[in-house]
């Protein structure tokens, strides 16, 4: 482990449910869920139960090659995404997924990129992202080797979202300084905007319980519209919007 800080890591020895237990006594509640990838919380037999399954039946196969498990996670979530995406890429966390994105847009934007890197460009390649992104965006730009100067951590205007004014004045600054914009993300996909953010993307509540998540909409968006200073038109559209989503979700009969 490559750690560096004043610290030592805690070191945690087990979880139970929200909390997690580490070995200096301390008994912390893990109200992020890690980074939203244990939202049901640790330590939960049925999972368990079918990770032991599945691996029992099968380990692992090259990417290339498909099995029922790939399928039926394919199934589902051309289900939850908009109609028409029916092709999936998988990563192994949300900073490979952005990695590749990254190369993706660089090599649209360049076609030489692959084979000649950043010295395809005729200026430096830069995006811009919000500056309340994820922070793997900027190691992202140093391993992609357009360097971390190449980020451009644009304002929001306060809700959350990139300030298009903000990110126009940027990439007026970069053209008139040779640079060559390649303007990778124009919204903050790591904070929350919506009600359906919240719900769906940051606590996967829509994905696990989808009647809970019916429910538990007119509180958050009431939350969220204190803290995004929205009124009460944005909160019961809001309502509105991701109630619909969430009654696409319970089963049926
Ligand atoms: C938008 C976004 N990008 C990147 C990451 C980093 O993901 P990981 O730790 O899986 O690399 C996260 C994690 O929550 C994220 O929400």
């Amino acid at each position: 482990m490559f750690m560096r800080g004043p610290h030592d890591p805690l070191r945690i020895e087990r979880a139970e449910g929200p909390w997690l237990y580490a070995s200096n006594g301390l008994k912390i509640l893990d109200a992020g869920g890690g980074a939203v990838v244990v939202n049901i919380g640790q330590g939960r037999c049925e999972i368990a139960e079918v990770a032991a399954r599945t691996i029992a039946n099968l380990d692992y196969i090259v990417p290339v090659w498909t099995s029922p498990e790939r399928e039926r996670l394919v199934e589902r979530l051309s289900r939850w995404t908009p109609a028409g995406l029916t092709r999936f890429f998988f990563t192994s966390g949300g900073s490979e997924a952005n990695y590749t994105a990254m190369l993706c847009a660089l090599t649209r934007a360049h076609p030489e990129f692959a084979a000649d890197g950043a010295r395809a460009f005729a200026g430096p390649p830069v995006f811009y992202t919000s500056k309340e992104c994820h922070r793997s965006w900027v190691k992202i730009a140093h391993q992609a080797g357009i360097g971390r100067s190449a980020a451009r951590l644009v304002a929001t205007d306060g809700t959350g979202r990139m300030s298009a004014a903000a990110l126009a004045a940027a990439i007026e600054a970069d053209l008139k300084s040779g640079c060559t914009p390649e303007a990778i993300r124009q919204y903050v996909i790591s904070g929350a905007a919506t009600v359906e953010d919240v719900l769906a993307r940051r606590t996967r509540a829509l994905f696990l319980n989808a009647r809970a998540a019916f429910e538990m909409a007119p509180r958050v968006a009431e939350l969220m519209a204190r803290e995004l200073r929205q009124g009460g038109e944005w909160e019961s559209a809001q309502v509105r919007a991701v109630r619909l989503e969430c009654a696409a979700f319970v089963p049926k009969g």
